[in-house]
């Protein structure tokens, strides 16, 4: 963190949003612990920063979850149902679109176009992509993603014995 604020002068508030930008690259999200460094750094108060934060949806607050799933919400992938892929997804996880399930496995976004409209609709999950997606398939690729998350834990337990 330290490293970060070094490359920008004290006091110095326009360098705020590229000081959050740097933050959210090195973390991940913002911590509040980091944004009242930051505030104090710049010298603004805490309350400013956190409303910047908050403002632009380019910054996250919270950390992500283990696997991202992204739903795209362009126009060819909304003639073609994204709106119900959403909606399944989040029954599904039982949390709304931005938000982390609490075991943080997952977390649920919405984004523009992914640049894969013919097969759409698409949704995105880490790396992988789902095209001509429909709604009957969406617990059996949740089923996989958890069943993944749970062996990483086993696996986990297993070495820390
Ligand atoms: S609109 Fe969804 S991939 Fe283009």
């Amino acid at each position: 963190m330290e490293k970060i604020l070094e490359d920008y002068p004290r006091n110095e508030r326009s360098n705020l949003i590229p000081i959050l930008q740097d933050i959210q690259q090195e973390y991940g999200y913002l911590p509040e612990n980091i944004l009242a460094e930051v505030a104090e750094y710049i010298n603004i108060p805490f309350a400013s920063v956190y409303g910047v934060a908050t403002f632009y949806n380019q910054f996250r607050l919270k950390p992500l979850g283990k696997n991202v799933i992204r739903v795209c919400r362009g126009t060819a992938c909304h003639v073609k149902n994204s709106a119900n892929i959403l909606i399944a997804l989040e029954t599904e996880l039982n949390i709304k679109a931005g938000q982390t399930t609490r075991d943080k496995v997952f977390t649920l976004e919405t984004v523009a176009c992914i640049g894969a409209c013919s097969i759409a609709p698409v949704i995105n999950i880490n790396e992988e992509y789902f095209g001509r997606v429909t709604i009957k398939e969406i617990p059996k690729i949740i089923k996989k993603y958890k069943n993944m998350a749970k062996l990483d834990e086993e696996k986990l337990a297993e070495s820390a014995v």
